[in-house]
């Protein structure tokens, strides 16, 4: 199977988890557009969506899906988005699309997070993957520094990249992160950090992952 086909298998996988007459969040990137593609089958069955970024706003209405602001919502049952990494503990490196602001928004609405990944992106530790960082742009340079002495990673500014935020993303190599939590709490009290990548307090509660043999269940 290819990691396409492999995408489009935990996007429909996925469904299960949308609870019918609720307000579903949706995230970001490739596997979800699958997801979403999917969850326009049931459109009729839930009260609409909250989505994590504009790019995914506009596939949901496209399909004819509600999407309404978080800010109308006080909770959600379920998020379902993508990840870059996850680890066996269901910590998570986000923001390969740049929407880990949104994403860690809307998951801190939900009640559960559901990962939906091909198998690619189970790692045993955290960071071969660049970790994203989005930053206030006159903070770049000193958070990149920050890093280096902190972790020594080294940061660059993602070229080209605005994010719907209107920020800058980092994205920082050479990492091995051993504590997920750990790092997230420090690097969220740097000044000038909006989010940082690592979905730790906010790591998932099931994946789904979609491996040759089919869809595997992981539950943290
Ligand atoms: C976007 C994300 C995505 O979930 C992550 O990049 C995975 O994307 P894809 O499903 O395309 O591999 O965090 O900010």
């Amino acid at each position: 199977m290819t990691q396409d086909e492999l995408k489009a298998l935990v996007g429909q996988a996925a469904l299960q988890y949308v609870v019918p007459g609720a307000v579903v969040g949706v995230g970001t990137g490739s596997t979800v557009n699958c997801f979403i593609d999917a969850l326009a089958m049931m459109k009729d069955r839930i009260a609409g969506a909250v989505s994590s970024s504009v790019k995914s706003t506009e596939r949901l209405q496209a399909h004819g899906i509600t999407v309404l602001d978080a800010n109308q919502v006080d909770s959600l049952p379920v998020y379902i988005d993508g990840a870059d990494e996850i680890d066996h503990r269901g910590y998570m490196i986000k923001g390969g699309g740049a929407a880990l602001t949104r994403e860690k928004i809307v998951a801190d609405l939900a009640a559960s997070f559901v990962c939906i990944a091909d198998a690619s992106k189970l790692v045993d530790t955290l960071g071969a993957f660049p970790l994203p960082v989005e930053v206030i742009p006159m903070a770049a340079a000193q958070v990149a520094r920050r890093f280096h002495s902190a972790f020594g990673g080294q940061a660059r500014v993602r070229e080209g990249v605005v994010t719907d935020n209107g920020n800058l993303i980092l994205d920082v190599r050479g990492l091995k992160i051993s504590d997920p939590l750990a790092l997230e709490t420090e690097v969220n009290q740097w000044p000038g950090v909006v989010t940082v990548g690592v979905f730790a307090r906010h790591k998932a509660s099931v994946c789904l992952l979609g491996t040759p043999d089919g869809v595997k269940t992981l539950r943290f």
